[in-house]
């Protein structure tokens, strides 16, 4: 028989605390996110379509990006048990420097329209929280408006090298004036991916008022409000004519470049160099012979070749191939601290985040950015003390496996053929 009784005021009375409502409606819009998907929703709502649909959108059917994020989903991890770890540093050493976190900020073109703060709130959330920053060719704040806004921690420098020529090499003589201390050669983009969602939307740089934008405007007054009472948006190091993105792009990039190429930015820029966009372990083995610094396994998020290699799927391969002491870094569908924890395991000594910093800015700014790193950074530590290890360099591939959802059909052909 259960006992009853009269409620007791007083245990009621406890039991009432409301929490204080919090008035600053950005602060409580970014505490209610817990996830880079709850930041994703805040963005698109807030976002004008087009603007968000040339952040979360990718090339073609989108595929690529799909399976890459697919892929980390289906990590296995394997932990290990009562080894004590009161403590995690998530601390790396990376391209002659340190991060205090196993991520950086990956190279975004145009990102003041996604929210007016751009790349200044990138640049100051990495400096806040001990993490290098990556300033893209198609940027939308100068190398130098960059570096004032992380004066003291790292910046690197993406280039694209241009049809014309001297204006990449200036880019990247200013970038190393400015005291950026890494350059990422991006070598994935000969012609740009083709972008359809940008096409439906009719998206164009600067953009267009038409009668759908206006309609779109409405629930979204700040993003409007911001960008009409704001500097122009455009791009702060090229000038260009305005089109289609893939249009800029097209006019721009060379796909010509070559091994020549690296060569002569190799005499131009004084720091580490690492190029941007390798698929394979035959790329990886000759870039390291080529003297480079090190490789950002990518495919661009899925924005350039769908049905590109997952990164994370070459990365274990890539790594065996090219030995430990070469510098090996990974991007393309990370969206959880774990993603990065698996990837460390795997063999990364790095990892870069593109739209889950971009899903941030378009939630809430700067302090939407400060939340992408926190939320990441918590996902990261509690990882690895459920995996029971104190530094990422206990992290070893029997902490991963990697689970199969795509096999090639003829990977049993494959193998007999190998023996
Ligand atoms: C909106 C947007 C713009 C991008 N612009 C560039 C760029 O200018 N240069 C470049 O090398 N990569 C660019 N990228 C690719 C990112 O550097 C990075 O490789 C990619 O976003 C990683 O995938 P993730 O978004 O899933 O993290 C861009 C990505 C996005 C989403």
């Amino acid at each position: 028989m259960v006992q009853r009784q009269l409620p007791n005021p007083v245990e009621l009375l406890e039991l009432m605390k409301f929490k204080k409502p919090e008035l600053d409606g950005r602060k409580r819009r970014l505490e209610g996110a817990l996830t880079i998907d709850d930041l994703r929703l805040i963005a698109k709502r807030r976002t004008p379509k087009a603007a968000f649909d040339y952040t979360d959108g990718a090339a073609e059917g989108e595929l690529s990006l799909t399976r890459a994020r697919q892929a980390f989903q289906d990590v296995e991890f394997h932990p290990g048990i009562l080894r004590p770890a009161p403590t995690v540093d998530t601390s790396v050493e990376i391209l002659g420097g340190p991060s205090a976190l196993p991520f950086g900020i990956a190279p975004t073109g145009f990102t003041r329209l996604m929210q007016t703060e751009g790349e200044v709130a990138g640049a100051g959330a990495a400096a806040a929280a001990g993490i290098p920053f990556t300033l893209s060719t198609l940027g939308t704040t100068s190398i130098e408006g960059v570096k004032a806004a992380n004066p003291h921690g790292r910046n690197w420098f993406q280039l694209y090298v241009m049809r014309d020529r001297e204006i990449s090499y200036e880019l990247t003589r200013r970038a190393a004036v400015a005291g950026f201390d890494t350059l990422q050669f991006t070598v994935d983009t000969p012609v740009a991916g083709a972008r359809l969602r940008d096409k439906r939307n009719g998206f164009s740089i600067p953009p267009q008022l038409t009668l759908g934008t206006i309609i779109n405007a409405i629930p979204r007054p700040w993003w409007w409000f911001d960008f009409l009472t704001t500097p122009k948006l455009e791009f702060a190091s090229l000038s260009t004519t305005g089109g289609t993105v893939g249009e800029l792009l097209d006019a721009a990039m060379d796909p010509t470049i070559s091994y020549d190429d690296l060569a002569v930015i190799r005499d131009i820029w004084p720091g580490k160099i690492v190029i941007k966009g390798v698929q394979n372990i035959e790329d990886s083995v000759r870039l390291r012979d080529a003297g480079v610094d090190g490789i950002v396994l990518s495919n661009h998020g899925g924005r350039q070749l769908d049905r590109a290699p997952i990164p994370f799927h070459l990365l274990p391969e890539v790594r065996k191939a090219v030995g430990d002491d070469f510098t090996v870094m990974i991007d393309t569908g990370i969206m959880n601290g774990a993603d990065i924890v698996a990837a460390v395991a795997l063999g990364a000594d790095f990892t870069l985040i593109g739209r889950a910093y971009l899903y941030g800015l378009m939630a809430g700014g700067r302090q939407g950015v400060d939340r992408t790193i926190a939320i990441l950074r918590s996902e990261i530590e509690r990882t690895m003390r459920l995996l029971g290890v104190s530094s990422l360099a206990e992290l070893e591939p029997g902490h991963v496996t990697q689970l199969t959802r795509l096999v090639p059909v003829n990977r049993a052909a494959a193998e007999a053929h190998a023996r």
